[in-house]
């Protein structure tokens, strides 16, 4: 029972694990590298780890068409209710046994201001423990932290990193969270969405190839991942 990763460029993913369709951080509409639109998208569930544009993105016209079950943190999911869309609500460290997989909140260090002003709480990543056992951990928008090594000792399989600088992590920082988290495969994200975060993903990957374990995959938008 495999899981397919599919990257939608910037944050964005496509998870489908034991029979569920997952969207992470569902930005299509203003997204250059995303291959498909908003309107073309299948989901079962949305996870939403802040409330910047580029991560909320298209979550209310997605979840209109299509039905999809919504998990972000609890403010998110406060503001999403005002819209008359129902969402679980978990926080960092708090895991839930999904149908799809266990999945837990985990620390980012950024900011979560929503598209209308609102207050969005805290940012999150995901750590995802799928019915296989695999551990995929998305980091999603966040600076570089120490307890990253937390994280890695849990036994990562997969680890989706940002390396565009600027608003995150840039590709020093990146390589030292991978020495942090010591995952079976990283791969690089949130970067060429925009001039302001552009990165030669390639040769972060040489580098985190010299000086680490890890496997580097770097995925062309559209690309998929088997787990
Ligand atoms: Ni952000
Ligand atoms: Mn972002």
């Amino acid at each position: 029972m495999s899981t397919t990763l599919t990257f939608y460029g910037q944050a964005s993913f496509g998870v489908e694990t034991a029979g569920f369709k997952l969207v992470i951080d569902p930005f299509f509409t203003g997204n250059p590298l995303a291959p498909i639109s908003a309107e073309e998208v299948e989901a079962d569930y949305l996870l939403v780890s802040h409330g910047h544009g580029d991560h909320i993105g298209d979550t209310i016209p997605i979840v209109k068409r299509t039905g999809a079950k919504v998990i972000t943190t609890a403010e998110i999911a406060g503001w999403l209710g005002k819209q008359d869309i129902e969402a679980h609500p978990q926080h960092i460290g708090g895991g839930f046994h999904h149908p799809f997989g266990y999945l837990k909140f985990t620390q980012a260090f950024h900011g979560s201001g929503l598209p209308d002003g609102s207050y969005g709480g805290m940012p999150a990543g995901f750590l995802l423990t799928t019915k296989a056992d695999k551990k995929i951990y998305f980091a999603q928008d966040t600076g570089l932290f120490g307890d990253m090594k937390l994280y890695g000792d849990e036994g990562l399989d997969v680890a989706f990193l940002p390396i565009g600088d600027n608003f995150t992590m840039g590709p020093d920082d990146a390589l030292r969270a991978v020495k942090l988290l010591r995952p079976k495969t990283v791969v690089p994200m949130h970067y060429n969405t925009w001039p302001l975060i552009e990165q030669d993903p390639q040769a972060w990957a040489e580098r985190v190839r010299a000086q680490t374990d890890s496997k580097v995959i770097v995925m062309q938008p559209g690309e998929t991942l088997e787990v």
